[in-house]
């Protein structure tokens, strides 16, 4: 492939204009066909995009897996995912978020898995979690099934000097184990708790790139470490509530052909169950990029 061939090239009219969507988080990037390699300062640029704004919205793309798993590559190395069984591959690196039963294929209100529809940053259960998620729409409910991305950043900067400062040092632990109890879901296996021990990430961390302070908390976490279980169950609870106010969050209603990908070092996100579950199919392709340890 030649630079001629790829978008950026320098005979290309400029590629793409930032149209911010709330003040909060998001942005759309308008004239990319993310189909087509990109060249090194394009990317750059998506990137530089992705850290101001937190989420990217590239509408009607028309990728298959491959493609995204290309586009994906250019921003790192792609997470495996251990314990996505269903799909027939042990670790498929694009899977499938789905409400689709897994016998049936029909749609259903309580998929496998669920967690995607609790407050979370992807793979914090991780000692090196993930920079950034993509998910690429293939078949959405006529109306809802949102996604939610609340942001840390704000949730830090609206505590008080004291709180903040109660909060300073302060270190969660993470772990599979604790996301499944949590959330309800199918506990942990023993394999899996083997093939992912509980971490521990501070609770407030600092943006790799920008040196901003944020909540790292959400629904992979287990306890704050040095803390009496109902003490930090209670300040657990109160921090994710005032983190994920209305004001804080940005809603991102799914066309079809969106693709969305976003900063898991400084939002966390949700899936909205404000649609049918039982009637309607909602399935995304996903993939993950992996980060650095949290600082
Ligand atoms: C995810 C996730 C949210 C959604 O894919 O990591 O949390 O809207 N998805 O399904
Ligand atoms: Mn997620």
């Amino acid at each position: 492939m030649t630079d001629m061939q790829m978008q950026g090239a320098a005979t290309d009219i400029p590629p793409f204009a930032i149209v911010p969507l709330s003040p909060v988080a998001g942005a759309e990037i308008t004239g990319l066909d993310l189909s087509v390699p990109l060249t090194p300062p394009l990317c750059d640029a998506v990137m530089d995009a992705f850290v101001r704004h937190h989420v990217l919205v590239f509408r009607n793309q028309d990728l298959d897996k491959d493609r995204q798993y290309d586009f994906t590559l250019n921003f790192g190395e792609i997470e495996e995912h251990v314990g996505r069984l269903g799909s027939g591959e042990k670790y498929p690196l694009v899977h499938t978020v789905t409400n689709r039963d897994e016998v049936t294929g029909r749609p259903t209100a309580t998929p496998r898995t669920h967690g995607n529809y609790f407050w979370h940053t992807d793979k914090s259960y991780h000692a090196v979690p993930s920079l950034l998620t993509m998910l690429h729409a293939v078949e959405l409910p006529p109306s809802g099934g949102d996604t939610l991305f609340a942001n840390m950043h704000m949730a830090w900067d609206a505590l008080s000097g004291s709180e903040q400062r109660e909060l300073e040092g302060l270190r969660a632990v993470h772990s599979w184990e604790a996301s499944r109890r949590n959330t309800g879901n199918v506990p942990a296996t023993e394999q899996q708790k083997r093939e992912r021990p509980p971490v521990s990430h501070p609770l407030v961390r600092t943006h790799p790139v920008t040196g901003r302070r944020s909540l790292y908390l959400g629904m992979h976490v287990s306890h704050v470490e040095g803390m009496e279980p109902d003490a930090s169950r209670e300040l657990l609870a109160r921090l994710l509530e005032a983190a994920t106010v209305d004001e804080h969050v940005y809603r991102h209603a799914w066309r079809p052909g969106d693709l969305v990908m976003w900063d898991n070092r400084c939002l966390l996100h949700r899936a909205d169950r404000n649609y049918d579950m039982a009637t309607h199919a909602r399935v995304l392709h996903r993939t993950v990029v992996k980060g650095t340890v949290p600082v």
